[in-house]
């Protein structure tokens, strides 16, 4: 895990208590009741309350933030809140999510006063993300709370960057999703650099096409509801169903393969022929050794030596080429 542009404290232990803690709060149903208990118990900022500090405008805001207000215009946000508002508090502009700002006009250098989202700035990360929460609950975050992110204390702004307009789409902090990802997940970063991958390092599939980084039900944060699913989604032609079904394709993609990257062909898990006779050995069909110790690829360097044309390139699928499920009527053994 690599920080951000300061140290993040999201393993810290207390903090996963609490948060498992708050997340019971919010599956007993009280959600939006849970949200301002936070904000009320933060009691950020320190001593204000709604009475006593009000919405100002973006007019007062420029006067010293010129630079953040210029960038900020390229953004969708800046288009609607200050071009087509539907609502009250699109209507508010910078305060819609940095929350009512009289006091800090007043004194801005004082951290209580209007709500940050640096890391430096040390507004507490729950009300950073309700700010955002309030307009952008539901939808793909609708299991945002209790997800591995939220529990970790990570904040919308670890990986959106709404002042400036740094992607094409969805406001991330770098140009491409995947690189957002890699700030924190350099170890799957790196699994993408082995020798079989998905395009991904290519720029032709993101970590986002497989996870919703927002929150899911299916472990560890899949877009879909299972594996296969999560795979089949381009992979259709090995959805199925078929007439032969190879039990373990049915049961996970993960038997054979490694979303990530691998160093063995076609993302397996390990190298053919050992992947198969690791599940296939005899009593369940021919030896699973289909060839003497004289009749390997080495074997056939030495004088004399032949190897079995059955343990040529992929061994196994000389014979049983279709292992993902056959739709011939007479091959329940999956050879076409
Ligand atoms: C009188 C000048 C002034 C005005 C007016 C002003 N600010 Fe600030 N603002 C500052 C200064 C100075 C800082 C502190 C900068 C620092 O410490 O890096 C600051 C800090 C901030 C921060 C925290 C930045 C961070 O590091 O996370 C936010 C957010 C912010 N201002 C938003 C606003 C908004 C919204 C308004 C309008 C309601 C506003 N400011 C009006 C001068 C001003
Ligand atoms: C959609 C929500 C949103 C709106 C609207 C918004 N901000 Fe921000 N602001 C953020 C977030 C999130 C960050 C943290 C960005 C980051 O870390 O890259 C931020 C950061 C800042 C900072 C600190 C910048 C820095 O780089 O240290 C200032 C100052 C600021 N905003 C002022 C403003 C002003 C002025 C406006 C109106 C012109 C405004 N914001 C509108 C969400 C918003
Ligand atoms: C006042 C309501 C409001 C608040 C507060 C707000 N947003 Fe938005 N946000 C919107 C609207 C409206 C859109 C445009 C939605 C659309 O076009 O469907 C949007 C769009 C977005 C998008 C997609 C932008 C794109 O170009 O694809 C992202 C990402 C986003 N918001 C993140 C945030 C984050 C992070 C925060 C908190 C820092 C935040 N929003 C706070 C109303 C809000
Ligand atoms: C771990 C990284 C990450 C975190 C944390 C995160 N997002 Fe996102 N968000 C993404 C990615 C990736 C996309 C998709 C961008 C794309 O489609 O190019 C996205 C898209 C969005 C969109 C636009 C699509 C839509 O659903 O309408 C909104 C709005 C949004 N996020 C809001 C939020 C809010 C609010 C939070 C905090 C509660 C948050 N995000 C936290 C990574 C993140
Ligand atoms: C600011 C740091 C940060 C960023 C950026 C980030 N993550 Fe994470 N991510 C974490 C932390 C912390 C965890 C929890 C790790 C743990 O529990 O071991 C996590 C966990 C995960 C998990 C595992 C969930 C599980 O159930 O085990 C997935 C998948 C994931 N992140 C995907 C993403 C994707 C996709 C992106 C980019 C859109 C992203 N993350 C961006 C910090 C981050
Ligand atoms: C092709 C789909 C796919 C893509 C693309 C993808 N992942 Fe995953 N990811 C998975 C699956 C499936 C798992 C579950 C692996 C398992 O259980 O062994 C997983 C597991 C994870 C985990 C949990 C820990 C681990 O490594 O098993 C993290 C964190 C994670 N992915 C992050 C990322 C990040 C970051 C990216 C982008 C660089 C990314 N993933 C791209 C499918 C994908
Ligand atoms: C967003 C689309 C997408 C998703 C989702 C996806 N893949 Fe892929 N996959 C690709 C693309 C694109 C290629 C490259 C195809 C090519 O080069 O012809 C590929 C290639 C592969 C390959 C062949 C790799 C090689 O070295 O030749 C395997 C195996 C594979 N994917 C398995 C999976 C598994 C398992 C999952 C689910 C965890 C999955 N894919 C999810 C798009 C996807
Ligand atoms: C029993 C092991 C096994 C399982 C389980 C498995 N595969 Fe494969 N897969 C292989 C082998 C072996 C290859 C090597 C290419 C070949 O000869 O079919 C391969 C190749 C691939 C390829 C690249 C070549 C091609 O045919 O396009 C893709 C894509 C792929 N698998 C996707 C999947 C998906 C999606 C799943 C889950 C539905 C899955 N695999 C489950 C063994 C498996
Ligand atoms: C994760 C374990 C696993 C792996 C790996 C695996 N298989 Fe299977 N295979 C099974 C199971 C379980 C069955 C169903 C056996 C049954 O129905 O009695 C099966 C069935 C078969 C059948 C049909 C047998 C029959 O009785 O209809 C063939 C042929 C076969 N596998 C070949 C292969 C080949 C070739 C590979 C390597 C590419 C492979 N398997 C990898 C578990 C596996
Ligand atoms: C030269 C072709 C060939 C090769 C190579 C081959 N097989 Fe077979 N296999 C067959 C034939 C033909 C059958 C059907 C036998 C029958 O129906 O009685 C079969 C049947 C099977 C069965 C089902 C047996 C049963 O009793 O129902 C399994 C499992 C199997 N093979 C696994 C493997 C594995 C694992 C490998 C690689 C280690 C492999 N085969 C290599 C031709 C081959």
């Amino acid at each position: 895990m690599k920080g951000l542009r300061a140290p993040i404290t999201v393993f810290d232990e207390r903090q996963r208590t609490q948060a498992i803690g708050a997340r019971r709060t919010l599956v007993a149903g009280a959600r939006a009741a849970a949200i301002g208990a936070v904000l009320t118990l933060a009691g950020w900022p320190p001593g204000a309350s709604a009475q006593d500090t009000a919405y100002v405008g973006d007019g007062k805001c420029i006067v010293c933030h010129v630079d953040d207000s210029r960038h900020f215009s390229h953004t969708r946000h800046a288009k609607i809140f200050r071009l087509n508002p539907k609502t009250e508090r699109e209507r508010q502009g910078c305060e819609a999510c940095h929350g009512p700002g009289s006091k800090h006009v007043a004194n801005a250098l004082d951290k209580g006063t209007i709500i940050g989202f640096t890391r430096e700035w040390g507004t507490p990360v729950e009300v950073q993300n309700a700010q955002c929460l309030g307009c952008h609950e539901g939808g793909q975050r609708s299991y945002w709370a209790g997800s591995p992110h939220a529990l970790n204390r990570i904040a919308c702004s670890d990986c959106h960057s709404p002042m400036a307009r740094l992607s094409k789409n969805g406001l991330m902090r770098t140009a491409l999703v995947s690189d957002t990802c890699a700030l924190c997940h350099q170890q799957q970063r790196a699994e993408f650099q082995r020798r079989s991958h998905m395009p991904l390092p290519e720029g032709k599939m993101s970590c986002a096409d497989c996870h919703n980084p927002h929150g899911s039900v299916t472990r560890p944060l899949l877009k879909a509801d299972s594996v296969n699913e999560t795979c089949t989604v381009c992979h259709a032609e090995k959805r199925g169903p078929f007439l032969w079904e190879h039990a373990p394709v049915r049961e996970s993609c993960l038997n054979c393969h490694v979303p990530h990257g691998s160093n063995n062909d076609f993302l397996l898990v390990g190298a053919r022929p050992f992947i198969c006779q690791q599940c296939h050995s005899p009593p369940l069909g021919h030896p699973g050794a289909f060839y003497n110790a004289s009749e390997t690829a080495a074997a056939a360097q030495q004088p004399g030596g032949n190897q079995s044309p059955r343990v040529i390139g992929r061994g196994c699928q000389n014979c049983h080429s279709q292992i993902h499920g056959s739709n011939h009527p007479s091959r329940a053994r999956f050879q076409r």
